[in-house]
């Protein structure tokens, strides 16, 4: 089992080049399927979760070279309708593959969903939506099965603004008959970035930013190529590493106002930051972080994947902080190995309330889910001595060569696998 052995106390200097959104990832590559051809999607992160996702387009039947940014599609040949069950492919990521499969061929058989093991993570709202769209829906030995002989357009409630629930219903709606009409939409960046691709390749889709999206069915879609946005989350996740470091980072390559909850919150909490030009953004702190408090919210309130970063910075931040966990049910896992750490943390439900403490112990603990993961990176690089930060591949899940990124600005971070560097 890899590892990453980090030594604390360094503070990270220097520049951080974002990759692409995981996030928006999945949704653009669903999506390409309704488009018979050849494109190439540019700026794709070379991170697990995307690499089993691609496996799985490929055993689909969607031909798929890796380019030196990205990947060039080809969706011209017959593509099945179902996703083979295995432990490999368990990813959240899938999920879009409902509608996109639908859309294109009026079926889709996909096993159980899977995704970090931060709450039940159901898909009640997705259904709602595909079969107001015409879709029936049915549970056959572990398969989720979804039929339709005519996708027609509907006007459609979300009870709450489900990231992937918004995504399926865009995807599958673009070809139907009709109008669509999603309120209470999700609003998350990567949803705009999705509304964008599609549009490209000729569909009618209208997002005026206030949770309502309008999408007028076409008869077709032709392939284009597009490029995915940055990592909203991976830019906050070294914006937030560079505070804790009492560093001078800069993240390259971003998209700003869409982490603006994050920046503004690490500047009230004293950190300094600063806007280089329209895509990078630098943060300086030198140790005198003060308590916040957070509450996670949809788009456009804090994000819940920077959430775990963060509480490892008001570990050591000055005075008592508050994070209010909105969105899912187990999102504070890696207090417990903060703990470990020295952390004074205290979980009430979905409320962690955080007593800042002068310093960080080095210590070995667990990753044990993506972001989670990125918060126990977090506190070993201002932690004083040694951690080992084990079960990395959660992290790798979710960030491109996270070490390597680290090493360039001055993080006394290596990947090991018994004891051996790699
Ligand atoms: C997406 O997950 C992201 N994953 C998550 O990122 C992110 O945390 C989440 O959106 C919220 O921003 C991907 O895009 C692959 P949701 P998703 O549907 O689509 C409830 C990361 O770390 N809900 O907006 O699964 C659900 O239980 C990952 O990169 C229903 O009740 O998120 C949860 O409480 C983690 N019924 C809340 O909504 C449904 O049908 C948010 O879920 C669907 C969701």
């Amino acid at each position: 089992m890899e590892y990453l052995e980090i030594e604390g106390g360094v503070p990270l200097k220097g520049e951080v080049k974002i990759s692409g959104a995981k996030n928006a990832t999945f949704p653009v590559l669903s999506a390409a399927l309704l488009a018979k051809g050849k494109m190439h999607i540019g700026n794709i992160p070379r991170i697990l979760d995307v690499e089993h996702f691609i496996e799985i387009l490929k055993e689909i039947g969607v031909g798929v070279e890796y380019t030196d940014h990205g990947v060039m599609l080809d969706t011209r040949g017959e593509i099945s309708s179902q996703v083979v069950q295995s432990e490999k492919h368990s990813l959240r990521g899938t999920q879009t593959l409902l509608g996109a499969l639908i859309g294109r061929n009026g079926r889709a058989l996909l096993p159980s969903l899977g995704g970090c093991n931060i709450g039940t993570r159901p898909i009640d709202l997705h259904l709602k939506g595909l079969k107001q769209l015409g879709v029936k829906v049915r549970w056959e030995e572990g398969y989720l099965i979804g039929e339709t002989d005519k996708l027609r357009g509907d006007s459609i409630y979300l009870d709450f603004p489900s990231v992937g629930a918004t995504e399926n219903i865009i995807i599958a709606s673009v070809l139907a008959e009709g109008d669509t009409v999603i309120e209470n939409a999700a609003r998350e960046p990567e949803i705009k970035n999705l509304v964008e691709f599609l549009n490209k390749l000729g569909a009618d889709i209208k997002m005026n930013g206030s949770g309502i999206i309008k999408i007028k069915g076409v008869k077709s879609l032709k392939p284009a190529d597009f490029d995915i946005i940055p990592d909203r989350i991976e830019a906050a996740t070294f914006l937030i590493m560079g505070a804790i470091t009492s560093g001078d980072l800069t993240v390259k390559n971003v998209h700003m106002h869409d982490f603006e909850p994050v920046t503004m919150k690490l500047k009230e909490s004293g950190a300094n930051i600063e806007i280089l030009n329209e895509d990078s953004l630098r943060v300086r702190a030198n140790g005198d972080l003060k308590a916040v408090n957070i509450k996670t919210l949809p788009y456009p309130g804090f994000p819940t994947d920077a959430q775990p970063q963060m509480m490892a910075l008001l570990s050591v931040a000055e005075g008592s902080s508050v994070i209010t966990e909105t969105i899912f049910e187990n999102r504070f896992r890696a207090a417990k190995e903060l703990r470990k750490m020295g952390a004074d943390i205290k979980v009430e439900n979905n409320v962690a309330f955080i007593k800042g403490v002068k310093e960080l112990t080095a210590a070995n603990v667990s990753a044990v889910d993506l972001r989670g993961g990125a918060s126990l990176i977090t506190a070993a690089l201002a932690a004083r001595g040694t951690s080992r930060v084990m079960n990395i591949y959660h992290v790798d899940r979710g960030y491109e060569k996270i070490e390597k990124k680290l090493q360039m600005v001055g993080g006394r971070v290596v990947r090991k696998k018994d004891n051996q560097v790699l």
